[in-house]
């Protein structure tokens, strides 16, 4: 596609685009579980005009933009306060939970440059829930990651994380709660390892900060995660999540100005002039810091209470109904308003009940170790909880009955993806779906027939030319990698 050689007329470019997003996630209809937190069509369009009413303005200077740099500081105070941050407490807004993530990891390892110089690689003890932005992070600023196990709650396991504390170590992290299963790590303990090795703790509360805190209210008993927990240095908590607020607003937050300006980046010999920033962006769009600072205002604790008792019911009468199944079985602790499920039953593939759900119009967030199934509730998926279930319970019978459907469709590539014991078989594949995406002319990959025509990914390929015979393969290791377990666990010597 090339620029059109003449411009357009506004109604009919906006036409145009209104008809493109009929394949698109209905987000509005309860059937997603993910990437959109919506209210109503009344709250989207007070918080677009919010957004717009600040569309064109730029964070970057804060002198050209003075409203807008009181409405973060004033944002990142709310926060604050709802974190219980104390007065000494500071921070930015930042474009997303990943943003804020890479700011803490660059902040701590300047910090430790500064603080202990000798440590030339630096390293971060980080449960292996943890979301996947700090491998992001790790990789772009060679930090070492140091993962650790998590028990059977889905829980870090903090003696292993002691464990793995060593003179390179700068900084701790812990999730409230973590993404796959939707459990909060045991923070009063991570705290006190903190403190007791003069380390510093972030944690990620991109998913519980604008939920966890109204729970508390609400009077559900909430472990501590926030910053009343000594040794908690800092926490990044989304606006664009449960905060409600335009995409592209996210915050960090720190104890005190002693890790913050370890985040800013400041050059003085620049021709351009004295250059200082203070997160990864250059320009910073006005719109979701606007629409932030609008959510906060109009939902006020009152709305944001309402909004995670709606949430956390409709959580609760999903475990309890995926609790009823006994082919399936929940993942993690009930911390917050993420429903994890796995098969409690060989005879149930549960990415073949993936399957079955989305071809009955159901957005389906699939993962692995073990394969589940990830819910993020909102207040507007309640309507749906009875029929869910319904389809659910409808999808493990169908599969019980045909087993056969773990060879068909996605959950013949997801579990194939799984098992394959080479995990650089599967990262070149999905580089290569990648490199599809964004060559020229590239769009959204057709989950049905990826590889089919792609020679070098391997695993895709595969998946389509031999699904049938490579699923029995790995099927037939699985069974004597079980044997062999067996028999080691009969003859231990
Ligand atoms: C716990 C946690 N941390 C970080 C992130 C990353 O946030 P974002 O997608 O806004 O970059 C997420 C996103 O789901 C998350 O759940």
């Amino acid at each position: 596609m090339k620029i059109p050689k003449t411009s357009r007329n506004y109604d009919e470019v906006l036409t145009e685009m209104s008809s493109k997003g009929s394949e698109d996630l209905d987000y509005k209809n309860g059937k997603s579980w993910s990437l959109v937190y919506y209210i109503d069509d009344d709250y989207y369009a007070f918080l677009k005009k919010a957004h717009n009413s600040y569309f064109s303005e730029n964070g970057l200077n804060p002198m050209a933009f003075k409203s807008l740099k009181q409405m973060e500081a004033e944002v990142v105070s709310m926060t604050s306060a709802m974190l219980h941050g104390g007065e000494e407490a500071v921070g930015t807004m930042t474009s997303g939970g990943t943003e804020s993530i890479l700011c803490a990891m660059k902040a701590y390892r300047d910090r430790a440059k500064k603080k202990k110089p000798w440590i030339l690689r630096p390293e971060v003890v980080i449960p292996n829930t943890a979301h996947v932005a700090f491998d992001k992070a790790a990789h772009y600023f060679g930090i070492k990651l140091r993962h650790a196990p998590i028990n059977a709650q889905g829980q870090a396991d903090v003696q292993a994380m002691r464990k793995l504390i060593n003179r390179n170590t700068i900084l701790l992290v812990a999730s409230a709660p973590q993404y796959p299963h939707g459990t909060i790590d045991p923070i009063d303990e991570i705290g006190a390892l903190a403190e007791r090795r003069g380390l510093p703790l972030h944690i990620d509360a991109c998913f519980g900060g604008f939920m966890l805190p109204w729970l508390e209210k609400i009077g559900l008993p909430v472990p501590a995660w926030d910053f009343r927990v000594p040794g908690v240095t800092s926490i990044s908590a989304d606006l664009h999540k449960y905060g409600f607020a335009a995409k592209g607003a996210s915050t960090i937050t720190y104890r005190d100005m002693s890790y913050l300006t370890h985040q800013f980046f400041i050059t003085t010999d620049w021709c351009g002039g004295i250059y200082a920033s203070p997160s990864m962006a250059g320009t910073r769009p006005g719109g979701p810091i606007a629409a932030a600072w609008a959510a906060m205002q109009a939902l006020g604790e009152a709305g944001y209470c309402d909004l995670a008792q709606k949430a956390w019911d409709a959580s609760e009468a999903l475990r309890g109904g995926i609790g009823l199944i006994p082919e399936l079985r929940l993942l993690g602790l009930p911390h917050a308003t993420i429903v994890t499920y796995a098969s409690a039953s060989d005879a149930v593939d549960l990415y073949a009940v993936a399957d079955q759900l989305a071809a009955k119009g159901w957005d389906v967030g699939r993962q692995q170790n073990p394969a589940s199934v990830h819910l993020t509730v909102n207040a507007n998926n309640a309507s749906v909880v009875d029929e869910y279930l319904n389809d659910l319970r409808e999808a493990v019978t169908t599969v019980k009955e045909d087993p056969e459907l773990k060879r068909n469709g996605e959950a013949a590539m997801y579990g194939m993806m799984a098992k394959i014991p080479l995990r650089g078989l599967v990262k070149h594949s999905v580089r290569k779906v990648m490199e599809g995406m964004y060559a020229p002319g590239g769009g959204a990959p057709d989950m049905a027939n990826l590889g089919s025509d792609d020679k070098d990914g391997f695993i895709l390929g595969l998946v389509n030319k031999y699904g049938d015979q490579a699923q029995l393969a790995l099927d037939k290791l699985d069974a004597a990698k079980t044997r062999m377990r067996k028999i080691i666990g009969r003859n231990p010597g």
